[in-house]
């Protein structure tokens, strides 16, 4: 979700403006993903690095998820949404972490689409902890190094029991990972578009989906004869 600073900004407006837009873009996507019977979301909320913002830029991001959460939950529920997260969540502030597991306990149950929020994400932290985790294992004598398999590192990943994605969008032009999902996203499809995330609306996802669905995905291999 990038280009809420860059939306703001084109409009003479301060940058807390973008964030806030972009929540109207997000309530958007995530019930259209839920009507589309789309069984996995997973969004790029807030990087590691987004630490290094302006503190009062950072508060204000916390507070919105916040609110997000409070004003939101009741919309996740009528959509049958369950409400996970990645990252290292022991970062977030304590009031946010507290609406943050009662959300995903109250949605623990809802059987449709997989929402996972990024919060303090950053995929090469996520690949340190399982390989630390392996190590301890291998320690233990639990695990034979030679053992180890790719199966074995994605079960240690944050991300276990979600599958990989197949489509990876990127907002706002840029063309780069930025450190998200890099072990996950191996054979993903790639759409970039230049749209910032505050006016990333259903019509363009439905564009972005369609131009998925007419790709040939190969994995590696030739195409089929
Ligand atoms: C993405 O928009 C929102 C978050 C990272 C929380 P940005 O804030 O990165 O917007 P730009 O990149 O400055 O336009
Ligand atoms: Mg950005």
């Amino acid at each position: 979700m990038d280009g809420n600073g860059r939306w703001a900004r084109a409009r003479g407006l301060p940058r807390i403006r973008g964030h806030q837009a972009g929540v109207e873009a997000l309530r958007d996507i995530v019930t259209a993903c839920a009507e589309w019977d789309i069984p996995y979301v997973t969004l790029y909320s807030f990087s590691t690095e987004n630490w290094a913002r302006p503190r009062a830029e950072v508060d204000f991001l916390m507070g919105l998820l916040q609110r997000y959460l409070r004003h939101e939950l009741d919309v996740l529920q009528k959509n049958n949404v369950r409400l996970l997260t990645i990252g290292s969540s022991e970062q977030m502030p304590e009031p946010v972490r507290r609406d943050l597991a009662a959300a995903m306990q109250s949605t623990a149950g809802n059987t449709g689409l997989t929402l996972t929020l990024a919060l303090s994400y950053g995929s090469r932290a996520e690949i340190v902890e399982a390989v630390r985790a392996l190590a301890r294992e291998a320690a233990a004598g639990v695990v034979c190094p030679d053992d180890i398999d790719e199966n074995m590192v994605a079960a240690r990943l944050q991300t276990s029991g979600t599958p990989d994605p197949d489509l990876l969008i990127r907002t706002s032009g840029e063309m780069r990972i930025s450190n998200f999902l890099l072990w996950q996203i191996a054979y993903t499809e790639l759409w970039v578009t230049p749209t910032y995330w505050p006016d990333f609306r259903r019509a363009e996802l439905l564009r972005a989906l369609e131009d998925y669905a007419g790709r040939e995905r190969r994995f590696g291999k030739v195409e089929a004869p």
